[in-house]
């Protein structure tokens, strides 16, 4: 079992500080779209699903950088509601991959701290996934380090579906008034509730879409995007993205001061 450090050894700088990235300036929240996994399959002649394989130690990468720097919560889009569009063979092979990646990793997430979380319609998913994501969540939920969502069967528009059908359901009972339904109502309803308010997007794969990722919590979170194919994306290439986002100016809507 391994305790991760920030990776530095006694008398060194943080492997981040090479990169430009200000620890004390930390986005809050990062969220992450992990494409191009059967790309990077292809160009090697290999199955898509070598490609997914590869993708896992990807995540492991990223979970780690981001625990070690100090970010509060990091989200991953790991199989979008669309994502069924697939050959079953594939699908199946993905829910195999995150079972078992959820089993194998547990011990080292728990003692590194991390919280996970899910997000998405599990309902959908076979039943050993949902135990195996439901054991990770109920095993974590008191560490206090980083909140790792796993977006699973997961679609920005369902989910904002479903909190519209909530309020409906709560209208026609007479326990909810039409006023009551404001932003702070909403982003309390989302799968997203609790988490902080999402300051980055990066989009590994080089395409310049959302694929249906946490539309309404984009609102204002700045766009970071990179032809790197998701297997071959390194704790580096966050590093850039952290030290991208921290040369913007995020305005809001008002003027630049
Ligand atoms: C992302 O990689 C992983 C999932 C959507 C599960 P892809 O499988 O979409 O890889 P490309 O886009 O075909 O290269
Ligand atoms: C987005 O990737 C979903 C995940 C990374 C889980 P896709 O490969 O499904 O997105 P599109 O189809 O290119 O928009
Ligand atoms: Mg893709």
């Amino acid at each position: 079992m391994t305790r991760w450090t920030d990776g530095a050894r006694p008398g060194e700088a943080p492997p981040w500080e090479a990169f430009g990235v200000d620890a004390a300036r930390l986005p809050r929240h990062v969220a992450v779209i992990m494409d191009g996994n059967g790309r990077w399959a292809r160009q090697r002649g290999l199955e898509r699903s070598e490609g997914h394989r590869a993708g896992v130690e990807a995540v492991r990468r990223v979970v780690r950088a981001a625990s070690r720097l100090g970010i509060p919560a990091l989200t991953l889009y790991a199989f979008s509601a669309e994502n069924w569009k697939r050959p079953a063979a594939e699908v199946q092979f993905l829910w195999q991959l995150l079972a078992d990646t959820f089993r194998r990793d547990l011990p080292e997430l728990k003692e590194n701290g991390v919280r996970v979380r899910v997000l998405g319609e599990r309902g959908g998913l076979p039943e050993p996934v949902q135990a195996a994501l439901s054991a990770a969540e109920e095993e974590t939920a008191a560490n206090d380090g980083l909140t790792a969502a796993f977006a699973v069967n997961y679609g920005g528009r369902q989910d904002i579906l479903r909190a519209v059908r909530t309020a409906v359901r709560e209208a026609q009972e007479g326990r909810l008034q039409p006023d009551e339904v404001d932003e702070a109502w909403m982003a309390a309803r989302l799968a997203t509730a609790g988490l902080p308010e999402l300051d980055l997007l990066i989009r590994s794969g080089g395409e310049m879409r959302v694929s249906n990722f946490l539309l309404w919590e984009l609102a204002y979170a700045e766009f970071w995007s990179t032809p790197v194919l998701w297997p071959d994306f390194t704790a580096e290439d966050f590093y850039r993205a952290i030290a991208d986002f921290q040369q913007r100016e995020r305005r809001f809507g008002g003027l630049p001061e």
